[in-house]
């Protein structure tokens, strides 16, 4: 047995992976006889939304098998790491951190390691995964997500290392088990993957093609979660705004907001992320329509300059991105406008990225998520040369990190005195509650605990560039 095989007990044939109900139950019984009480697991999630909606499915998975949840890997017998493959920064804390459960492991050699996510679904992590790393015993794709009972099992009963990573067609699984951690705020996914191949981006190739759920589960789901107490509830996608175009019938992510509105129950509705490309005067008008979905427009731009536009394959262009800002705006006059942004493109002039300045002081954005230029291996932006030193362009990230903090500064100013109506969230400091604007922009207050989970009116007192102070009214 070489170092790091985990001691196995009696190996069941292969077909057994085939059905997941039986793993799961044949996992369950060999970790009662392994552990005896409950085994703990410790999951961590890198990155986007999508990660932790998956994460809470794999939590999900783990429940049935028998797992409880504990916050540090030290004292688990499962760790697993949900990775994000957006930029390189992202990749090397999970390489850290999966370093780091190294001496932990060592010293706890049963210790189940398994790591996933889209970082996974590259070829070469994967194999660097195989090779360098030969302590981690799962390694599974974004597409396998359901088929972690069969490789819990095979990894349990026969100590093999398991790697599922093929990229995979077809239906959207339904039927997976759900572990919220979000009282009342949940995720609601509304389709997977990314059709659009932005040049700069990793997505397309880790995650798939679009798939969007039927209308029919997106509302079921919406009603349970609203009958458990969801007051917050954000639909997710890598585009939202593309949402049908793979469905029959004349649905649209319009007519969705307008059905999950209709529901009854006092909720907001938040969407994340939107494309320009195929962002509608009919969506605008729907938000602008529908009393529960929150007055706020995350519309990612990228660059102010058409030339990268073009580059990037964005397929619009900045005066069609501005008309859709104007024309929001006129809809929906307390709108907040958030986005985000990539500076220091591949080929990118001081003169092209001075157009990105100007749209942002046009726009008067919220806030900002700006991010420097990532080479992504795969994408056809990696193949572009890239002549801008690394200095230069962190030198042009401060700079428009400074006009959109002058920016929010002054529009969080123009709220003090202003009133608005927040769900209650829990915050560290003793007898203080937070609230977010439904601009994202956070509020705190003091309060009693019970109001946690609840809507209420907040009075700004006080305002710093990213923060808000109030009182209860
Ligand atoms: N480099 C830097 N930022 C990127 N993003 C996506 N890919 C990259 C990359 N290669 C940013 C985009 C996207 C956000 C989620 O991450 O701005 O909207
Ligand atoms: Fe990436 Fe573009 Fe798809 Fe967003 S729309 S996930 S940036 S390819």
């Amino acid at each position: 047995m070489d170092k790091y095989s985990l001691s196995t007990a009696n190996f069941t044939p292969p077909s057994v992976y085939a059905d997941r109900e039986k793993s799961i139950r044949l996992v369950r019984e060999l970790l009662y006889a392994k552990y005896g009480e409950s085994p703990k697991a410790f999951v961590h999630t890198y990155g986007c939304q999508g990660n932790v909606s998956d994460s809470e499915k794999i939590k999900g998975l783990l429940r049935e098998m028998g797992y409880e949840f504990v916050s540090s890997p030290e004292n688990a017998d499962f760790v697993l790491f949900n990775t994000c493959a957006v930029r390189e920064h992202a990749e090397d804390r999970v390489f850290g951190n999966v370093g780091a459960l190294k001496p932990i492991k060592e010293k706890r050699r049963d210790m189940i390691i398994a790591l996933c996510g889209c970082m996974m679904q590259q070829e070469h992590i994967a194999e660097k995964i195989k090779k360098s790393y030969p302590y981690v015993n799962i390694v599974f794709g974004t597409f396998a997500i359901s088929r972690l009972p069969q490789m819990m099992y095979k990894c349990l009963s026969a100590g093999k290392r398991v790697f599922d990573v093929k990229e995979e067609k077809g239906a959207i699984d339904e039927s997976l088990p759900v572990e919220r951690d979000r009282g009342a705020k949940v995720w609601l996914p509304i389709m997977y993957g990314c059709d659009n191949f932005c040049s700069y981006c990793i997505v397309p190739y880790v995650r798939g093609r679009e798939r969007s759920r039927t209308p029919e589960n997106i509302l079921n789901e919406a009603k349970e979660l609203i009958a458990g107490g969801a007051k917050d509830i954000t639909l997710l996608g890598q585009n939202v705004n593309s949402y049908g175009k793979n469905l029959d019938g004349n649905v649209n992510f319009a007519s969705v907001l307008r059905m999950i509105n209709a529901l009854p129950g006092d909720f907001l509705i938040r969407f994340m992320t939107s494309h320009p490309k195929d962002c509608t005067y009919e969506l605008l008008d729907a938000m602008a329509e529908c009393g529960k979905v929150a007055k706020h427009l995350h519309l990612p731009v990228q660059s102010g300059n058409n030339r990268i536009l073009g580059e990037m394959n964005r397929r619009y262009t900045r005066e069609q991105y501005l008309d859709l800002i104007h024309y929001a705006k006129s809809k929906m006059p307390d709108l907040s406008i958030t986005s985000d942004i990539i500076v220091g493109f591949p080929g990118e002039t001081y003169s092209e990225f001075l157009d990105t300045v100007s749209l942002v002081k046009e726009v008067e954005y919220t806030s900002l998520f700006t991010f420097i230029y990532s080479k992504r291996k795969g994408t056809k932006a990696a193949e572009m040369d890239d002549p801008v030193p690394y200095e230069e362009k962190s030198k042009r990230f401060r700079e428009l990190c400074a006009v959109q903090e002058e920016i929010a500064g002054r529009r969080t100013a123009l709220m003090v005195g202003k009133t608005y109506r927040v769900l209650t969230e829990p915050n560290e400091k003793e007898g203080i509650l937070t609230g977010r604007t439904q601009g994202n922009i956070s509020i705190e207050f003091s309060g009693d605990d019970n109001l946690i989970g609840k809507f209420v009116n907040v009075k700004i007192t006080k305002a710093l560039t990213w923060i808000l102070y109030g009182e209860l009214c």
